[in-house]
């Protein structure tokens, strides 16, 4: 019997992911779960994030996926070795990916990354770069004001452009980076900005490609990848508010789909 990917993250962030393993897999069906009703993960305590990540997960096992992609830096900071030790499907994350992808195209080694309080206070991104290559230098910042910005639908405009230059002004400031990481899911929806405010000499790298790469390779190690042909039939949950999902889902993934219905994940 086939079985469907599990995709999850705090809300629209992990879109992202998700538009890549549509890209690249496109026969297999995914079943995605945003908690957007806690979000945002980034500013709660690890032991929180930990809590509202393994109600996600309990959600999507019950769907019977056969890998699960945490498409979220900070859930995957905090949860991703336990989550590996325990449960018998493969779990991908998506820092790994992400610093892989930014040692591939920096020229001088001394890269940048921008994530969540949560993701950049864990130290997740320094440690993953550095155990590629030591010598590595990486500047890091957390960029609070974003995720929210981001799922209240705020993606253009004045208002974002402001928000993106006053809180990058720290690492344009001090740093040589040639390559920056976007160490958040929901950065990639304000690219162009975030691009737009570093320069075009550096390279601005979101993890979605790579982890989508990787969730193929495993797969196809595990020989789990469905050989078939067909049209999948996404499925799409939240906890929060559809209106806003629904219309960055839409844009995002340049295909109409259907929430199934608003997910309800814990009892509090
Ligand atoms: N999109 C998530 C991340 O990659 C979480 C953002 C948040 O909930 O603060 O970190």
């Amino acid at each position: 019997m086939d079985q469907p990917i599990g995709v999850i993250d705090s809300g629209v962030g992990g879109l992202t992911v998700a538009s890549e393993l549509m890209r690249q897999l496109p026969k297999e069906q995914l079943i995605y779960l945003g908690d957007t009703l806690r979000c945002p993960y980034g500013p709660r305590p690890k032991e929180e994030v930990i809590k509202y990540t393994w109600e996600m997960v309990n959600f999507l096992l019950k769907k019977n996926i056969k890998i699960l992609v945490i498409a979220c830096n900070t859930a995957t900071a905090f949860t991703l070795e336990q989550l590996r030790t325990e449960l018998t499907i493969p779990v991908i994350g998506v820092i790994q990916p992400g610093a892989r992808a930014a040692i591939k195209m920096s020229q001088n080694m001394r890269i940048g990354v921008i994530g969540t309080e949560g993701t950049i206070n864990s130290n997740a991104y320094p440690q993953a770069l550095k155990a590629i290559n030591s010598t590595i230098r990486v500047n890091d910042l957390a960029c609070p004001r974003f995720v929210p910005m981001v799922e209240d639908g705020i993606l253009f405009g004045p208002d974002a452009y402001k928000v993106v230059s006053e809180t990058l002004k720290p690492l344009k400031e001090k740093n040589h980076i040639d390559t920056l990481i976007l160490g958040c899911t929901h950065y990639p929806l304000i690219r162009d900005i975030i691009q737009e405010v570093i320069g075009d000499h550096v390279n601005v790298i979101s993890s979605g490609e790579e982890t989508a790469r990787e969730v193929s390779t495993i797969m196809g190690y595990n020989k789990k990848l469905f050989n078939g042909n067909r049209i999948p039939e996404h499925q799409f949950f939240t906890t929060g508010r559809l209106d806003v999902f629904q219309r960055i889902a839409n844009n995002w993934l340049n295909q109409p789909i259907k929430i199934v219905e608003n997910a309800v994940i814990s009892s509090n």
